[in-house]
């Protein structure tokens, strides 16, 4: 997908270089202190491979620009936002031939033969990841059910490409995770597609 994906307060480990009459003058900003036994360049790690599994383009609230739908950095990984308003789904949109899935204008709602299945709060608020924990988010990934024990996880959440990350790179991610800004925000459950979706 093609929104611009920025990258949240762990993964600001920016390299700068500039090039001055002595040479290349380069920079690192600083990692954040580690959260983690692992240190920095495991957090790093989590946040380059959030970056590149693109959670943020479903898990991030956007926010409308000229150019179109930009993650709200603000509201980092948050999932979809409880106070928003869907637009009810035409009916007969979906279907073979048809659309296979309806996005919400920022991408944290989808309607599909699911139903509606609403992105996770990824922060570490208690409305999100803030009762998991490492093993949880393993299990999670490597299962495809919620919570690694509960009910089978909805598209378009790509557990299995999560799945073939190797257990370090799991814990990379759920470390960087943990870095994120608390945001309280309860996602709401899935709408079954009994429900007339
Ligand atoms: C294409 C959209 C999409 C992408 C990309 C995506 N997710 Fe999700 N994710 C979802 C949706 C939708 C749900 C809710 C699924 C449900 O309710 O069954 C979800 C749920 C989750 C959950 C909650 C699982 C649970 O047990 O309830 C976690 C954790 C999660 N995603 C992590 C991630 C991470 C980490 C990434 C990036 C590496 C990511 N997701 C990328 C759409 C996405």
């Amino acid at each position: 997908m093609a929104f611009r994906r920025t990258i949240g307060g762990a993964a600001s480990a920016v390299v700068l270089g500039v090039l001055t009459p002595f040479g290349i003058w380069s920079c690192q900003s600083r990692a954040p202190a580690p959260q983690s036994e692992s240190g920095p360049s495991h957090l790093q790690r989590g946040a380059y491979l959030a970056a590149y599994g693109g959670c943020n383009d479903c898990h991030t609230p956007k926010t409308f620009t000229p150019q179109g739908p930009v993650p709200d950095s603000t509201r980092f990984l948050s999932g979809y936002p409880a106070d928003a308003k869907l637009p009810p789904v035409t009916p007969g949109a979906l279907g073979r031939d048809k659309w296979g899935a309806l996005a919400s204008g920022d991408l944290t709602a989808w309607a599909g033969p699911w139903g509606v299945s609403f992105a996770a709060n990824l922060t570490p608020d208690e409305t999100g990841l803030g009762g998991w924990n490492e093993e949880v988010f393993i299990k999670t990934m490597r299962t495809g059910k919620h919570m690694g024990v509960g009910r089978d996880l909805l598209p378009p959440m790509p557990w299995y490409d999560l799945a073939a990350l190797t257990d370090n790179d799991l814990k990379a991610v759920f470390a960087y995770l943990r870095t994120l800004k608390p945001v309280k925000n309860q996602v709401p459950s899935p709408i079954p597609p009994s429900a007339g979706r």
